[in-house]
């Protein structure tokens, strides 16, 4: 803008010094000021008017910017690592960021080359091979030497790990076959899949697994990675795991931003959410409740205590703290659970349960929280989940342990209750 008007004053001063003081001999100095007024009016207003043009241009030009923030793409996390090294170091060896391999690269699908493992008569008995590809299965007393492919193993092992195969139907859908047998952490056995025990097979695939149909391909392992694209048998654009732009977004503005310096690197990147929206985020994949049948969310029957969103969305502790509750309140998000103790989080209950003016605890002030508040309940063999909706509870005065649930009969992607 100013030199936009510095311009206009020097045009000003030299028309004004060369054509008037021609024109206007001296004594006719009164006309001379009054016709310079005019023409500096003249000349600033043409200049203005460029001027709002130019502004005009740049707003154009900074919307444009606005709007290349659709465009943003993954740059990995190695790329975030160049200035965030110590976080994506850290991240690297959360759960997050083990959530899905092939075969090939999975170490628990390791452990299957050359086992046999017997299910009954009417399955008949698993031999697993390796080769370069990854893991395959047969039953051979059924099938003779054909072999199954098992290709992407989901769940990083440290509750459980699940296999799965991505096959084409008879109208060349993709469908993807669940393997029948998921590793448990909890006794370190291979054992059926949540969600399998009552399956009969009635057609050759039966015989290794669940068939899931679309969407729930693209569900399953969309929820198991950064971004991919499911095309026939082929994960094309495979950005594998749950690695930072699954969370912030697609990071190439900021990175850019960033490398030229600019001050404000944050627009482009998805960091500062209100409780709520945290919340819904974490939610896009452990569950929020309009994913949950409405009758299911207002039974909640044990099996929803997987879906922590669910929970904590319907906790006191939630709704009457005015956005002061989160899950990275209790949870740090680029690390596992165990980075903080019990004790730690019966810290958390008390800087809001402790003061004399907020609510607290009649009946264990100082006890654990967690035990009787947010038990911890079996869905199927090991799989233990701590119920998020935190309140007083009708089994609160028995033992945390007898409030046992009844089993869940699926894990993994469908979840009937
Ligand atoms: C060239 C360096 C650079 C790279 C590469 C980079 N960042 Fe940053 N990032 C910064 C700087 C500088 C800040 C601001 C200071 C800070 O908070 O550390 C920042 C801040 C952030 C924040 C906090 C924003 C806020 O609201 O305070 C997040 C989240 C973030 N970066 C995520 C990422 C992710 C994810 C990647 C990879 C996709 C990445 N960054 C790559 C330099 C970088
Ligand atoms: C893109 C999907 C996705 C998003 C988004 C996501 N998670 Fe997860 N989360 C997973 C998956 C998959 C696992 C299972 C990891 C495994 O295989 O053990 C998991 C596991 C966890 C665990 C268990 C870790 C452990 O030590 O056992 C915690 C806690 C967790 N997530 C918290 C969060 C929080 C908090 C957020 C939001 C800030 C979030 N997640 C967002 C997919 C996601
Ligand atoms: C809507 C997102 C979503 C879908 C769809 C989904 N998962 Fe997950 N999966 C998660 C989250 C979140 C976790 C971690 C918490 C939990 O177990 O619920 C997880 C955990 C797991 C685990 C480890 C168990 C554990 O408790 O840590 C396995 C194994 C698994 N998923 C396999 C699958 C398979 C196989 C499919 C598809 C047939 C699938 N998942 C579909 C989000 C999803
Ligand atoms: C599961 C979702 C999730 C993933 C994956 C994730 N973040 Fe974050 N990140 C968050 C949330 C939520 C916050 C805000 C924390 C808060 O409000 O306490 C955050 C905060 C940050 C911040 C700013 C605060 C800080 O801790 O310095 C940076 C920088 C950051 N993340 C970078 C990364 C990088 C780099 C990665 C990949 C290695 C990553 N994040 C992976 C959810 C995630
Ligand atoms: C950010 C603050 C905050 C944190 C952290 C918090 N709460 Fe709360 N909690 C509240 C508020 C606010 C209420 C509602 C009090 C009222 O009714 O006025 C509440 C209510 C409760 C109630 C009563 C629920 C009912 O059914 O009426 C229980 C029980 C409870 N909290 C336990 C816990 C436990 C256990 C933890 C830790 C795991 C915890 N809270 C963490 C803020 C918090
Ligand atoms: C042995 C089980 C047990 C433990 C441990 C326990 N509570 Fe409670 N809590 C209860 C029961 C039972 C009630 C309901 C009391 C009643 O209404 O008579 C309750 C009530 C509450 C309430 C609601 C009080 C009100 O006035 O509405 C809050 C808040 C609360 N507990 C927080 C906590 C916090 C924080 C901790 C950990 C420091 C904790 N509790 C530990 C059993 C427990
Ligand atoms: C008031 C504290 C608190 C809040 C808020 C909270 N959690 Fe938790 N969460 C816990 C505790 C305590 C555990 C048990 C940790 C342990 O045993 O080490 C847990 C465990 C988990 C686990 C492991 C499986 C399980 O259920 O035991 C996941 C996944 C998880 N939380 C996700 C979330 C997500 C997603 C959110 C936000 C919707 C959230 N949590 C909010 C306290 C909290």
């Amino acid at each position: 803008m100013s030199s936009g008007i510095e311009l206009g004053v020097r045009l000003f001063k030299l028309i004004e010094k060369r054509v008037f003081a021609a024109r206007f001999p001296p004594g006719r100095d009164l006309l001379r000021f009054l016709l310079s007024i005019i023409l500096f009016c003249f000349v600033a207003a043409a200049f203005l008017g460029c001027q709002t043009k130019e502004d005009d241009q740049s707003q154009r030009k900074s919307k444009a910017k606005k709007n290349s923030k659709q465009v943003a793409t993954y740059v990995g996390h190695q790329k975030c690592a160049e200035c965030h090294s110590d976080i994506v170091e850290t991240h690297l060896n959360s759960p997050h960021a083990n959530t899905f391999a092939t075969t090939k690269e999975s170490e628990v699908a390791q452990r299957l080359c050359r086992k046999q493992i017997e299910l009954d008569e009417v399955y008949g008995t698993y031999h697993y091979q390796c080769d370069e590809a990854g893991v395959t299965v047969s039953i051979p007393e059924k099938f003779g030497g054909k072999l199954f492919p098992l290709d992407y193993a989901l769940g990083s092992g440290k509750h459980a790990t699940t296999l799965i195969t991505l096959m084409l139907d008879a109208q060349q859908e993709t469908i993807n076959v669940e393997h029948r047998l998921t590793w448990y952490a909890e006794d370190e056995t291979w054992d059926i899949t949540p969600g399998q025990e009552n399956d009969f097979p009635t057609q050759p695939g039966d015989y290794f697994g669940h068939t899931f149909r679309q969407p729930n391909v693209d569900r399953c392992i969309g929820c198991h990675t950064t971004t991919v694209d499911v095309v026939g048998r082929k994960l094309e654009n495979l950005y594998a795991n749950v690695q930072c732009e699954a969370c912030h977004g697609p990071g190439s503005l900021h990175v850019a931003a960033a490398e030229r310096g600019d001050e404000d690197l944050h627009l482009f990147l998805k960091s500062r959410w209100s409780a709520e929206a945290q919340i819904k985020m974490c939610g896009e994949c452990h569950r929020n409740p309009d994913s949950i049948e409405p009758d299911r969310l207002k039974r909640y029957p044990n099996s929803l205590v997987r879906f922590q969103p669910v929970g904590l969305l319907q906790s006191p502790c939630f709704l009457k703290s005015n956005g002061a509750l989160s899950c990275t309140t209790c949870h740090d998000s680029h690390t596992g659970i165990e980075s903080r103790s019990h004790e730690q989080q019966i810290q958390t209950c008390l800087s809001c349960h402790q003061d004399a003016n907020q609510v607290h605890c009649p009946v264990s002030p100082a006890g654990n929280c967690i035990e009787c508040h947010m038990p911890a309940i079996d869905l199927v063999k090991g799989l233990q989940f701590h119920d998020h909706w935190i309140r007083v509870r009708r089994d609160q005065y028995d033992s945390p342990t007898e409030a046992r649930p009844q089993p869940s009969k699926s894990i993994g992607g469908e979840d009937d209750d």
